[in-house]
């Protein structure tokens, strides 16, 4: 039987981290076989695709270059990692996905969402996540606290304009499809939060029961 897909996604600082551990410990919990993983990377040619990516550089990378590296790396992940996972029966949390494409490259950077819709279906064919959780915070505390973190990345040098375009991206995709995805309140206290994507996580394999039996 295929594994299940979930996938974490949020703007910066939102403590997708710490929650993706808490996700992992349920996971272990049910006696559920997973493995976990990230995007931009996953294999170690979408990594180095990652680093090209996220290097801060003097040259401005265009928007359209951009794009395709997300989805080259994201081709590499889902035919060496992700899908031979899947078909094994594995479940998979990855760290950002395709969600993350629209919000940044169709939100942030403007980008047609028609070309980033082809570009989905080239790379992954009918696979979409079968669980989204976005965690969601008021981009300015997000940036605070990412801003304790090592030196930004390309993507963390970014204007709060755009973060702001990016959070309004993932909730329109969440309004959009309420079925896959789930909106947890990240700037509650962690306990709050997790226990948010606890009941996210009993509702989603509840109905994945049902579906089987
Ligand atoms: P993170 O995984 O450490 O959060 O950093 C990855 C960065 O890449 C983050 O700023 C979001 C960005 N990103 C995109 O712009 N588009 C994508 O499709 C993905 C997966 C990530």
């Amino acid at each position: 039987m295929q594994g299940k897909f979930i996938t974490i996604e949020g703007t910066e600082g939102v403590g997708k981290t710490t929650n993706i551990a808490f996700i992992q410990d349920w996971l272990s919990d049910k006696n559920i076989g997973f493995l976990s993983t990230r995007e931009p990377g996953g294999t170690p040619l979408a990594e180095e695709i990652r680093s090209l990516l996220l290097m801060p550089r003097t040259e401005t990378v265009c928007d359209t270059t951009e794009l395709l590296l997300m989805f080259a790396g994201r081709a590499q992940h889902l035919d060496k990692v992700v899908i031979p996972a899947l078909d094994a029966g594995q479940w998979v949390v990855c760290d950002r996905f395709t969600d993350a494409t629209y919000a940044y490259q169709g939100f942030g950077r403007g980008m047609d969402k028609t070309l980033i819709a082809h570009l989905e279906q080239l790379v992954q064919k009918e696979l979409r996540p079968d669980l989204t959780l976005i965690l969601d915070i008021p981009v300015e505390i997000g940036l605070h606290r990412a801003s304790k973190r090592s030196t930004p990345d390309r993507f963390e040098q970014e204007q709060v304009s755009f973060f702001d375009r990016v959070r309004e991206g993932y909730l329109c995709r969440a309004a959009e499809n309420l079925d896959r995805y789930a909106v947890i309140d990240a700037s509650k206290t962690l306990d709050e939060v997790q226990a948010a994507i606890h009941s996210a996580l009993e509702d989603f394999y509840l109905q994945s029961q049902r579906k089987i039996d």
